[in-house]
């Protein structure tokens, strides 16, 4: 059993939570004491998730949202909050909608829906947390980057230019929130299978990259959600504005 830090007390809020790394980040910061918010389009998949979390012995609420959409964002942010004597302590902006495809293939509504789910939908996000933190206590904000952000990868334009946005996004809020006690960071995961990710590439894809890749390994979504504990832990305190990659050291090796 590893040792986890302690996130007892803290209301958090997770989007795209009903699989993947975001179901992950769910169940482990439950682990750690967080009443966690779980939040998705797909609403069942929000209902499962926090009926495991319940089952583990943690703290869940189902609450399903579309983050393209601010109002209901922040409906959900406040139902959390409303759950936890009114203070949210974080949030973390993981939705999103994973597609490769070369950009003269890219649609105007899959263009749209990309930018709607992953930057507007981190930028609701944050507005929530503002709504409802404590000043005193402070609040975080996680968001989602990728490898993809800094390295050029063919028939990502639309993925890759979200997840830059979401970096460029991560450092103005970190500048701007600082002073008001919120620490604004990102986790930049790589090349783990998740459901999502399945759908992009394949067997041979994986195979290939585990074998450029410096730890020689894929992802796990345990690690992305061990530093995702991390970054919202007492421990962190003073770790602001940093995009923290937990990719084997794909980024780094250029
Ligand atoms: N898997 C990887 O290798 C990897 C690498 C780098 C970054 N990421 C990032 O991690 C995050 C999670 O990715 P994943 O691999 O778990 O993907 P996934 O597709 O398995 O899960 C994404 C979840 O987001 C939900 N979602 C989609 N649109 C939504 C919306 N409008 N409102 C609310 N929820 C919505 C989906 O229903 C799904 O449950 C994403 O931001 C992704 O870009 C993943």
């Amino acid at each position: 059993m590893p040792i986890r830090p302690d996130l007892s007390g803290q209301a958090i809020l997770i989007t795209g939570a009903a699989r993947g790394l975001g179901r992950s980040m769910a169940l482990t910061l439950a682990q750690c004491g967080a009443l966690i918010g779980v939040t998705d389009v797909d609403a069942s998949g929000c209902e499962v998730v926090a009926d495991d979390i319940g089952k583990a012995g943690g703290r869940a609420l189902a609450l399903p949202a579309d983050v393209a959409v601010r109002a209901q964002v922040l409906r959900v942010a406040g139902a959390l909050a409303a759950a936890n004597g009114g203070r949210l302590d974080a949030v973390v902006n993981n939705a999103m909608l994973l597609r490769y495809e070369p950009i003269e293939q890219v649609s105007e509504e899959t263009l749209t829906r990309m930018v709607s789910i992953g930057i507007h939908g981190s930028f609701w996000g944050a507005q929530a947390l503002l709504a409802h933190y404590d000043a005193q206590r402070g609040g975080a904000i996680i968001n989602m980057a990728s490898p993809v952000a800094e390295k050029g990868f063919p028939n990502t334009a639309a993925y890759s230019l979200v997840k830059g946005a979401i970096v460029t996004l991560t450092k103005s809020l970190a500048a701007e929130l600082g002073p008001r006690n919120v620490r604004v960071n990102a986790l930049a995961p790589g090349s783990v299978p998740t459901p999502g990710a399945l759908g992009l590439n394949d067997k041979a894809e994986y195979e290939r990259r585990t074998r450029t890749i410096p730890m020689r390994r894929l992802g796990r979504e345990e690690d992305n959600a061990e530093a995702c504990a991390f970054l919202l832990s007492p421990e962190a305190s003073f770790i602001n504005g940093e995009i923290l990659h937990v990719d084997g050291g794909i980024a780094a090796a250029g």
